[in-house]
């Protein structure tokens, strides 16, 4: 059976599990990530060029630890990442054992041959990120040692036919500088991928014609949120179906300042056919008295499922629901386990009696391909680079009972923050900045007169994904204009403060 152009990825719990499929992806090979524990068949039916398999958080030697059959593997390329590695030598027969102390961070090793260290231009001695305890301390019958830390440990091993391959360090982080040149020499060398996934036009034209082909005659409802998710996969399914599509776009009143009006010119110039929902006093009147923010985040979500359900009657009902869901969304819904840290809204749950069917063009897509698609769908560049911005809004981000006027007042602080970060140059290095206010008042003085005025939060972080992110270290010269102008331009504001923590432990948003 001819196998697939792509790589399966299986994920034995790591957080740099999304990381490698983008790697390996941003190589121009297609990827997908499947749980070590999903049924046989569908890890069968993937039919791969090669499997990687992942680092994870537990030890071989536990007793219900991540594994595989061994048939569903034996005939197909192999690299194990980590954890991974450690599995191939246990699976093949080595042997693992609990090291003295844990390595992470920072390392080198000393290359001693192998097939994936040959398109690291000859160097013998490589930086790489390490983070494990345990270590292969016996090879499987067969095999050879590809690399050793400064320690002597065992940093990477081959089988004889080199088809099956195993690094203890991650070749998928940044701070392995030859990282990209391991995997392709496993992508392209071992298992003889063709680096065919471009999405350039010719995946749109796909994808368009599948949305016809799906939709026929049909109509398609679509909630916008103002997001590029959203956004670019209305405009996919408009250029399928025209004027058959409907948007919808749910104004709750917590959106950045002028952001509806700019947010439904862009959806205009898109030629999206769009109906904008003022629903601004519904919401402050169902938050009324509401300080509690996980009791905010459902109000606001069921709310916004309401409208939307009420608006969605009102053009005629459809057959079709389009939704912007991307491959994370699916990876990250697709396996139990974790306690919900905080319940994220988009679009909500949907009803298990719904009626339509439902449309995910984007499904496959991580969100720089996503932006990639849209670039090449005409959305504007500017749009396409906006820093994310969660559900709920601003409603996650005024902390306390939200009213209108301290919406306001966050509203214009926010926009001097960002307008601030785009005169210096910054905006498009951080992955988010924003303010928050706080439900806390001060003592301030201004000319002489005692003030008691609001607290402003500034926050910016820089992040991959948003799973983990780090504070960004602004310039002073920035900061001191940002405080300043808002305690001048926004006078409820008497302080500014500044966020320095990294997640984790406090999340991105404050709420
Ligand atoms: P946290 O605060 O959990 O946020 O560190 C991680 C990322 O998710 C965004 N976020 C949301 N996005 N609906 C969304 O669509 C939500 O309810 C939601 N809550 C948080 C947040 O802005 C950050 O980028």
């Amino acid at each position: 059976m001819k196998r697939e152009n792509k790589i399966l990825i299986i994920d034995c719990g790591s957080q740099y599990t999304q990381l490698i499929a983008r790697r390996v992806r941003e190589l121009g090979v297609y990827s997908e990530i499947l749980f070590w524990d999903s049924p046989s068949e569908k890890i069968a039916a993937s039919n791969p060029m090669g499997i990687i398999i992942s680092g994870g958080p537990r030890s071989v030697l536990d007793k219900d630890a991540p594994s595989l059959p061994k048939e569903l593997i034996s005939d197909v390329p192999l690299l194990g990442i980590c954890y991974g590695m450690q599995l191939l030598a246990h699976m093949f027969g080595g042997t693992v054992e609990r090291g003295e102390k844990a390595e992470y961070g920072r390392a080198f090793v000393d290359v001693q041959g192998g097939r994936l260290f040959t398109r690291c231009g000859g160097d013998k001695k490589l930086e790489v990120w390490m983070s494990h305890w345990d270590e292969v301390k016996k090879l499987p019958e067969g095999f050879r040692v590809t690399a050793r830390s400064e320690s002597g440990a065992m940093a990477g091993f081959e089988s004889e036919d080199g088809r099956v391959c195993a690094l203890q360090f991650h070749p998928e982080v940044a701070h392995t500088p030859r990282g990209q040149d391991i995997l392709s020499a496993f992508l392209f060398d071992v298992c003889g991928c063709s680096a065919d996934w471009t999405l350039g036009m010719e995946w749109i034209e796909q994808e368009i014609e599948k949305i016809r082909t799906k939709v026929g005659g049909g109509r398609v409802i679509c909630g916008l949120s103002g997001g590029v998710d959203s956004t670019v996969s209305a405009v996919i399914t408009q250029r399928a179906v025209g004027d058959r599509l409907y948007c919808i776009f749910v104004d709750h009143g917590m959106m950045r300042k002028d952001e509806g009006k700019q947010v439904m010119e862009t959806y205009r110039s898109l030629n999206l056919n769009v109906r904008y929902v003022d629903a601004e006093a519904r919401f402050l009147k169902a938050l009324e008295g509401v300080t509690e923010p996980e009791r905010k985040r459902k109000i606001i979500g069921e709310l916004f499922i309401r409208i939307f359900e009420e608006e969605a009657r009102s053009v005629g009902g459809s057959d079709w629901l389009l939704q912007g869901t991307i491959y994370p969304d699916v990876v990250e819904s697709g396996h139990s386990g974790g306690g919900v840290i905080k319940s994220h809204h988009n679009v909500g749950g949907l009803p298990k009696d719904m009626k339509m069917g439902l449309l995910e063009p984007l499904r496959d897509l991580f969100k720089d391909e996503v932006r990639r698609v849209g670039a090449a769908l005409g959305v504007p560049k500017h749009f396409i680079g906006r820093h994310p911005f969660p559900g709920p809004g601003l409603g996650v981000r005024c902390l306390g009972e939200l009213k209108k006027e301290r919406l306001d007042i966050l509203r214009e602080a926010d926009a001097i923050f960002i307008e601030e970060i785009r005169r210096f140059g910054l905006y498009d290095d951080i992955w988010q900045a924003f303010c928050a206010l706080l439900p806390v008042r001060s003592v301030g003085v201004v000319g002489d007169v005692r003030t008691y005025g609001e607290t402003v939060v500034l926050r910016a972080v820089s992040s991959l994904d948003a799973m983990t992110a780090e504070w960004v270290r602004l310039p002073y010269e920035l900061l001191d204009n940002v405080s300043r102008r808002i305690c001048n331009e926004v006078p409820q504001v008497n302080r500014v403060v500044l966020d320095i923590t990294g997640k984790p432990p406090a999340t991105i948003e404050w709420e």
